[in-house]
């Protein structure tokens, strides 16, 4: 879908690697541009018509966002990625309000920024990392997570839809428990805001974290989401510049309300604006479009995969676009510099998932990452280059 959109589809790839990073279309580079050539004065600073139309512009997009995600406007608070919203969470909120022996819940198939934030804030505040307990198929369920709580359990901070096993957490299901049991809960929303439709109030969702760039928009642009009273209860890491009202040499400080008290300093203000129009780009092609499309795509890429001899395939029994795999007595990062030779781009490695290793025993993969953007001719070519019968002899 949409192919003609995007430039670098006119190049000679494919590509497949659209959870760490998709493309962009045309038009957020339009976007962009026009920012820097037409109207480039600072947000929140000037009483002059520039300055205003980048006010007006940069709002639009908090408006178009929090719409888009179901929220109210000051909700949503812009970053520069999913880690960095998740830190503020952690350290921003979680750090203040969190006690000895408290103890929070993930799993041991979240990214980097879903773990090493509450590592530090353990080692900090003496409180325990705890881990739900997977299926065999590495999903999490109700019942597994209710047989992880404790009295102890303040918080629980999982990914709606993992980045290596692309598995759709029943996020809803797991909020309304948490909160019959005064526990919290964070999403990492990053490879799920891209490709399932989201709506904060209807999960009941106490913070959401995402980033720009993994939904055609621009890099430096993240979403920290949080519901109105625990904004108002968080503290922001960083001071300065366009979060304050006024202060006094005696340290007297009044500072803005959310969600300006949460972002000091000027801020990447062409992405933010860019990122509007990207909601706007996406609200056209219909994020129930965009799953149902992904899905088929899944569907069909499964069933040519398996006709490979020698793939393992982990992820079978998941319902997003990832795909992860690899191929007998193959490294991983072989089978992926040798799908580059053929101009197929995947990722592989461990992808900031390091303690996967502790489900799939193994701590390498290939994986495939769909868009809406992907094709079934271009899943042919894969499987027609993963069935080379030369394909050991070129590894390398
Ligand atoms: N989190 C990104 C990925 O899964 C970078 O590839």
């Amino acid at each position: 879908m949409h192919r003609e959109d995007f430039e670098l589809l006119k190049q000679d790839i494919i590509y497949f690697d659209n959870g760490a990073t998709t493309l962009k279309p045309r038009l957020l580079a339009d976007e962009v541009s026009d920012y820097y050539n037409n109207y480039s004065a600072n947000a929140h600073r000037g009483d002059y018509d520039l300055s205003l139309k980048v006010d007006e512009n940069f709002e639009k997009s908090r408006f178009l966002i929090a719409d888009f995600i179901g929220a109210d406007s000051n909700e949503v608070i812009f970053t520069s990625n999913t880690t960095d919203s998740l830190n503020k969470i952690v350290l921003g909120y979680f750090n203040y309000y969190l006690e000895e022996d408290d103890e929070v819940l993930i799993t041991n198939s979240e990214h980097a920024s879903n773990v090493l934030p509450w590592f530090e804030l353990a080692k900090k505040k003496k409180i325990k990392v705890n881990y739900i307990e997977l299926t065999d198929n590495h999903h999490v369920t109700l019942d597994n997570l209710k047989k992880s709580i404790t009295r102890k359990t303040k918080v629980i901070s999982l990914a709606y839809i993992t980045n290596v096993i692309g598995d759709i957490r029943p996020i809803k299901e797991i909020i309304e428990f948490a909160h019959l049991n005064n526990i919290l809960v964070v999403i990492d929303g990053a490879q799920a805001v891209p490709h399932i439709k989201i709506d904060v109030k209807d999960l009941d969702a106490d913070f959401l974290a995402f980033s720009a760039h993994k939904m055609c928009g621009p890099t430096g642009v993240g979403i920290l989401y949080g519901k109105c009273d625990l904004l108002k209860k968080m503290k922001p890491l960083i001071v300065g510049g366009g979060m304050n009202g006024s202060f006094e040499a005696n340290g007297e400080v009044l500072y803005n309300e959310p969600p300006h008290f949460y972002e000091a300093g000027t801020p990447n203000i062409a992405g933010v604006i860019g990122f509007g129009k990207i909601i706007e780009y996406l609200n056209d092609i219909g994020m129930d479009n965009i799953h149902k499309y992904e899905l088929e795509l899944r569907e069909y890429a499964l069933k040519k995969l398996k006709e490979i001899d020698d793939i393992i395939i982990y992820n079978e029994d998941s319902s997003s676009g990832i795909i992860t795999f690899n191929l007998k007595n193959v490294f991983a990062q072989d089978l992926a510099i040798y799908l580059n030779k053929y101009k197929i781009c995947v990722r592989a490695g461990n992808h900031c998932a390091k303690i996967l290793k502790n489900e799939i025993n193994i701590k390498n993969t290939c994986r495939v990452s769909l868009y809406f953007y992907n094709t079934k001719q271009e899943i042919d070519r894969l499987v027609e280059v993963l069935k080379n019968p030369n394909l050991m002899e070129e590894l390398i």
